[in-house]
């Protein structure tokens, strides 16, 4: 019959002579711990171990205890050295590698994104309006067709708000065509004098290389007493100066808007084939005619403030609206507004 405390004392000397060099090949406090745990821990050798007790007689229960008990402290003291060395090792590399440089530049995670150039525009212009005292104001998207059409004096009949030319929501609501439904809600909750910029989205059904169904726009508007076309045309050169430059010319030619009288579009000398005396030779750019359209614009008409409940005897004002696509299409030399909206990386680093 085989000795019924060979097992355990088997394992017990295998593990007792085991333990040392286990923990020294442990360079790590992790893996040092992860040791331990594997000898110690509650599915670790020593409680495996254990089981076997169940096996030996009662009588040398005590003594096979005492010895997995002396075990025990030997292996956790062997353990607290190993640990005390790898930390002070550790720590001496530390305390010997070469200084961390606090003054070295951060590195950043990955390439910083940019701004995309729409809203590069868009905050060029609007800021040259915030610096001649217009103040940014907002309106929705998503608008009454009063605000967008109606009492902006277009003819119940007019093109632009048949189904061919404007969306419009199951309940009546129409996707403003253009950002001049700012003028009307300013006008209706503010008194004059008022001096607004207002950027916004627009929508219309128009999709081809210079339209899209969505695109941006932003209104400028002034009204107070004495508001004549000499203020708008000063407007316009001070935008003109800033945005391209000195001296660029600027020419108003009569247009038509329900909601201005006179009404007129503006053009601005055309930059690409402008020359060093300031005569512009024609471009594919200007087809040939020397001048860029860049806006429309006009002085609002009575209509307008009549609906509004503004008093058109005592209260003048000029409105304009630009489109944000168009400018940047024309100052980065752009073939196709698509661009702007396809996101390809390739494109848009490029701002
Ligand atoms: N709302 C006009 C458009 O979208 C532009 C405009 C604004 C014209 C203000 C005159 C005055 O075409």
């Amino acid at each position: 019959m085989t000795d019924p405390h060979a097992p355990i004392l088997a394992s017990l000397e295998a593990l007792r002579l085991g333990y040392a060099s286990r923990f020294e090949a442990a360079t790590s406090e992790q893996t040092l711990r992860d040791e331990n745990a594997k000898i110690l821990g509650k599915k670790g050798d020593l409680p495996e171990i254990l089981k076997l007790m169940g096996s030996v007689p009662a009588e040398s229960r005590k003594s096979i205890g005492a010895k997995v008990n002396e075990l025990k402290t030997e292996i956790e003291a062997a353990f607290e050295k190993r640990l005390h060395e790898i930390v002070a090792g550790a720590r001496k590399k530390d305390l010997e590698a070469p200084p961390f440089d606090l003054t070295l530049p951060g590195r950043a995670p990955s390439p910083l994104g940019h701004k995309h150039p729409l809203s590069i525009v868009r905050e060029e212009i609007v800021d040259i309006f915030v610096s001649l005292g217009f103040q940014i104001h907002d309106g929705p998207e998503i608008e009454l067709e009063e605000n967008n059409f109606t009492k902006l004096g277009f003819p119940p009949d007019h093109p632009a708000t048949d189904m061919q030319d404007s969306f419009w929501t199951a309940n009546g609501l129409v996707l403003r065509t253009h950002t001049s439904n700012v003028q009307v809600r300013a006008m209706t909750t503010h008194k004059p004098p008022m001096a607004f910029v207002a950027p916004g989205t627009v929508f219309r059904r128009d999709d081809d290389a210079t339209h899209s169904p969505m695109f941006h726009q932003i209104e400028a508007f002034l009204i107070d007493r004495h508001i004549s076309l000499a203020h708008l045309k000063g407007v316009l050169g001070e935008f003109a100066e800033r945005f391209y430059g000195p001296s660029t010319p600027v020419r108003l030619r009569p247009s038509y808007f329900p909601f201005v009288e006179p009404g007129a579009e503006v053009d601005v000398a055309c930059v690409f084939c402008k020359q060093p005396d300031g005569t512009r030779k024609g471009c594919s750019t200007c087809k040939f005619t020397g001048w860029i359209e860049i806006l429309g614009c006009g002085m609002i008409h009575p209509v307008v403030f009549e609906h509004c409940g503004i008093d058109p005897e005592e209260w003048t004002g000029f409105a304009l609206g630009m489109g944000v696509e168009r400018i940047a299409m024309l100052r980065y030399d752009l073939p196709d507004l698509r661009l702007f909206f396809e996101n390809d990386p390739r494109f848009l680093a490029q701002f």
